[in-house]
């Protein structure tokens, strides 16, 4: 064998040696668990063949506890680039194999190369967590590498999107990369996330609680909102950064990928004519009113299982990516609360960020009252999604479908916070308060001064009518021009197309400032 030919079987067979991670029996045991190797999942997710691996021949450094003895070619993490769908991508698999994927100096450094291109090349970055945290031997090496991670994520933020999926341990402060990124999904049965681990919690508060129960999938999608997505398995969660990516651009300087639209756009939807219920306590399901506007029905829900009463999601109109937000009357009759404005916000900034336009469904009764919520600081939170909209400079179609009260009517995306076109059915109610509330308040003394009571309900019901009358329509808004047109339901569909399509050469800029201060 010639000296060249002998180097290059030399290289394969280092590359082999690479591929291998930690070696076979711990792959084996990846496996046991039902996880997969950090290659298998970046084959699963980029498109086939795609995959462009980065320092696969680096080695950590340390010395310290005879670590140097024990060193694996890659160090517990596969970076590189790769295509989803023929479009860049950057990812970072972190492989468990390895000293358990815990983050090295080295490690570290290769998790921060892909970021840094991925920012150079303005591609999406996608990290896959599967990690035993800092590696102990490295001390305070491994922590300065963490930080390096949470500084360029912080600085890519509203820049690139970043994704991230947790399948196995992240724990301690390693939680903050994947909090700090756009998306979330984690694997139900196989990932947690917490600051402070099951034994830390029993010996500081006495508090016996499994890693499920503190930090797993399911909690984390519907109780905190750390997770945007909590998935069955592996498989399902790669398949669906794939799709989540279909309807973002690669960076803030570019637009979202327009798909062929296959559902005709001046489709009327009869059932819409109809879907409002005669008493206004009773609930309708907004997911059918998304289901029938969007093209093809095809919804990609964010925090379905979290502060239900709202709902946010990309879906397209005439192929065009969009972001939804929408009350959802079926849950707590579709109040705004903390967690709600907390979840909107954060969704409507995101398309802002990625020049997405909105598009907002308003049926809201109001701000949920009560000690609960004024205690975990719902003025705040509110101020949040309020916050949101009026400096959101993306396209916003709003329509206005029964109820829009108060605080709640300004919150969601009005006139006055730069709402584009505001259309409203012919059921809308836009005014300060309900009948019930608004009747309470200017006429209870009057009312109880009548001795019958046949008579006071009497008086009371025909104050409401006049109220009814007055304000709880669509028209009184339209009157002063607070919105654009009061359309038919059926024609939603049509409406928002043409809307945006209108609207598809906005320019508006934000005064010149550092950044605002957001309320937190
Ligand atoms: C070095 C580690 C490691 C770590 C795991 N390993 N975590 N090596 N540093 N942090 C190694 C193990 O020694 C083992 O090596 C292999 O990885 C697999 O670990 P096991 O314990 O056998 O696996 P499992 O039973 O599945 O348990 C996984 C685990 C557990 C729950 C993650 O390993 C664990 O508790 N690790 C320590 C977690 C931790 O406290 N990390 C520091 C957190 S502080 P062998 O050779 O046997 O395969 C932190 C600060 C970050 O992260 C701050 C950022 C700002």
């Amino acid at each position: 064998m010639s000296n060249q030919l002998t180097k290059v079987q030399e290289l394969i067979d280092l590359r082999a040696q690479a591929r291998l991670g930690g070696g076979q029996k711990r792959i084996d045991s990846q496996h046991k668990k039902g996880k997969y190797t950090a290659r298998e999942r970046i084959d699963m997710l980029l498109d086939k063949g795609s995959f462009e691996e980065f320092d696969m021949f680096v080695k950590h450094r340390c010395t310290n506890f005879g670590i140097d003895k024990e060193t694996y070619l890659g160090d517990g993490v596969v970076t590189g680039s790769g295509t989803i769908n023929g479009r860049l991508v950057y990812v970072f698999a972190q492989d468990f194999t390895v000293f358990g994927g815990s983050l090295s100096e080295t490690l570290a450094l290769k998790i921060c190369k892909v970021m840094d291109h991925a920012m150079k090349m303005g591609a999406p970055c996608i990290g896959i967590n599967d990690s035993g945290g800092a590696r102990i031997q490295e001390g305070i090496n491994a922590l300065a590498g963490y930080a390096e991670i949470f500084q360029r994520n912080i600085l890519a933020s509203g820049v690139i999107p970043q994704i991230s999926a947790i399948f196995g341990p992240c724990a301690g402060g390693a939680v903050y990369s994947p909090a700090l990124t756009d998306f979330n999904i984690m694997a139900k049965g196989s990932s947690y996330m917490f600051l402070t681990g099951p034994k830390v919690v029993k010996t500081v508060t006495g508090e016996d609680v499994t890693q499920e129960q503190l930090g797993g999938a399911s909690v984390h999608a519907s109780k905190s909102g750390v997770a945007h997505f909590a998935v069955d398995t592996e498989e399902e969660g790669l398949e669906l950064i794939r799709h989540l990516i279909s309807f973002l651009p690669q960076n803030n300087m570019e637009e979202a990928p327009v798909v062929p639209c296959t559902d005709p756009i001046d489709r009327l939807e009869d059932s819409l004519n109809e879907i409002i219920p005669d008493n206004p306590n009773k609930p309708y399901d907004m997911y059918e009113v998304i289901g029938a506007i969007i093209d093809n029905g095809e919804f990609l829900e964010i925090h379905r299982d979290f502060a239900r009463n709202i709902i946010v999601g990309f879906a397209r109109f005439n192929g065009q990516s969009v972001g939804i937000v929408a009350n959802q009357p079926k849950v707590l009759a579709g109040v705004l609360d903390s967690n709600a404005s907390r979840k909107a916000g954060r969704f409507v900034r995101f398309c802002d960020a990625f020049n997405i336009p909105l598009v907002t469904l308003v049926d809201v009764p109001g701000f949920l009252p009560g000690t609960g919520q004024e205690y975990a600081g719902v003025i705040l939170h509110g101020a949040k999604l309020l916050y949101a909209y009026g400096e959101a400079t993306v396209p916003k179609v709003t329509v206005t479908l029964r109820k829009s009260y108060g605080g709640s009517h300004i919150v969601m995306s009005c006139k006055q916070l730069r709402g584009d076109l505001n259309y409203a059915w012919p059921s809308a109610e836009i005014a300060v308060m309900g009948a019930d509330g608004a009747v309470e308040v200017l006429y209870s003394k009057e009312i109880k001064a009548v001795e019958d009571p046949e008579a006071q309900k009497a008086i009371a019901e025909e104050k409401k009518k006049e109220y009814n009358d007055l304000f709880c329509n669509p028209f009184n808004a339209a009157k002063y021009g607070y919105i654009e047109d009061v359309i038919e339901p059926r024609n939603t569909r049509f409406r928002i197309i043409r809307g945006l399509s209108q609207l598809a050469t906005k320019k508006v800029t934000n005064p010149l400032k550092k950044h605002g201060n957001i309320p937190l």
